[in-house]
């Protein structure tokens, strides 16, 4: 069994500035966790303190109700891969595989059988007599990833494991991992500063931002219902739409960076109240207009015809806006053309404190029916 809970947990270097300020939370048993954030938001610094790497400066760490706080990181029974992950270049893959296992002593036989089980799963049983040199990028990635799994640890941490690969191989290893937790029902924590491997990997996540969680919860849940402004950004590509927004209520129009005003029913649909607001839409939510609805002409500045889908760039206001629609569009730059805005895909936020006041209403537009 292997859970985790940190109470206030806080990191200072030379008690300057929190690089962690007083982080909550619980990390269940068999969990796939991502630490998501930009670059300098603290995730590294959360991983080694967890691995007993990092001095924790206040607050507690616990694993499986014990507390952790100084217990020396050989001692906590987990494994670790690194953005930098260093084979050892004299050693041959299966030594490299091995080494961890051959200096705890394990039985010869024991390593065997875990040496070809992890080279299969890995896809690398051909390769266990090159020397690193001899691999690809792909290939060095899943033996740092086999020496870590061997060690049948219960947690695994792992720090931007996929950010020196290629997008193909990415996606790829991003499967792979996935698998591997699942098959091994290893508790996993997660580093990485892509939105992207964050929605498709975790089973929750938790974003990071200047060393305070933002939020955490399931990827959906954080697409649909971010806490936040700085959540409302990270989550997504292209990112979600903003904008400032006014409501006029002798006129039931909202009127957004001064630009577009959208008749509202505000007998039906409840505008919040608060004087500062920012609006945000998710591209995918920003329709082609017909002359029959609600739309708004705006004038095109780019299109990125991505061959599925295709973007369209426009101005609103002080702000740049992309809508996301499916399939080819024949949409010329400096075109002027219809665009339909539906109040229910508006989510609200408070301009003064960032924080969500009110999320789109989201519907499912496919459910599966099973017999
Ligand atoms: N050894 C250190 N001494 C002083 N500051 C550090 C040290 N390590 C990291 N930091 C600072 O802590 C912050 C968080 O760093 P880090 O955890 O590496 O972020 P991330 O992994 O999210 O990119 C950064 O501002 C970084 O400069
Ligand atoms: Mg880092």
């Amino acid at each position: 069994m292997s859970q985790i809970e940190m109470i206030d947990l806080s990191k200072s270097y030379n008690k300057q500035k929190n690089v962690l300020d007083k982080v909550d939370l619980f990390i269940e048993e068999g969990e796939f966790f991502v630490l998501v954030g930009p670059s300098g938001s603290g995730k590294s610094t959360l991983l080694r303190m967890i691995a007993g790497l990092e001095e924790i400066t206040s607050g507690t760490l616990k694993m499986n109700d014990q507390i952790v706080n100084h217990l020396p990181p050989k001692d906590r029974n987990l494994s670790m891969v690194f953005q930098n992950y260093a084979l050892y270049p004299h050693l041959s893959v299966e030594q490299n595989i091995l080494f961890g296992l051959n200096a705890k002593k394990v039985d010869k036989q024991e390593q065997k059988r875990r040496l070809l089980e992890t080279a299969e799963m890995m896809g690398i049983s051909e390769l266990l007599k090159r020397k690193p040199k001899e691999l690809s990028g792909g290939q060095r990635q899943r033996v740092a990833l086999a020496r870590s799994v061997v060690s049948e640890a219960p947690l695994c941490l792992m720090d931007e494991p996929l950010s020196n690969l290629d997008a193909k191989l990415r996606s790829q290893m991003r499967l792979e991992i996935r698998r591997l937790q699942k098959k091994l029902g290893m508790t996993m924590i997660y580093v990485t500063h892509d939105q992207v491997e964050a929605m498709t990997m975790g089973d929750r996540i938790m974003v990071l931002n200047d060393g305070k969680i933002q939020q955490i919860g399931k990827p959906i849940t954080l697409y649909n219902e971010p806490a936040n402004l700085f959540v409302a950004s990270f989550i997504g590509s292209p990112k979600m739409n903003m904008g400032k927004a006014v409501f006029h209520a002798d006129l039931n129009q909202l009127v957004i960076e001064e630009t577009i005003h959208l008749d509202i029913d505000a007998v039906t649909y409840e505008i919040p109240s608060d004087s500062n607001v920012t609006i945000g839409i998710r591209p995918e939510h920003l329709y082609p207009g017909t002359l029959n609805n609600t739309s708004h002409e705006i004038e095109v500045i780019n299109v990125e015809q991505l061959g599925n889908d295709t973007l369209i760039v426009f101005g609103v206001g002080k702000e740049i806006w992309t809508a996301k629609w499916p399939g080819q569009w024949d949409v010329q730059v400096g075109e002027k053309i219809p665009i339909h805005i539906a109040i229910e895909n508006l989510s609200f936020f408070n301009s003064d404190t960032g924080l969500l006041i009110k999320p789109a209403t989201t519907s499912k537009q496919h459910e599966v029916v099973t017999a």
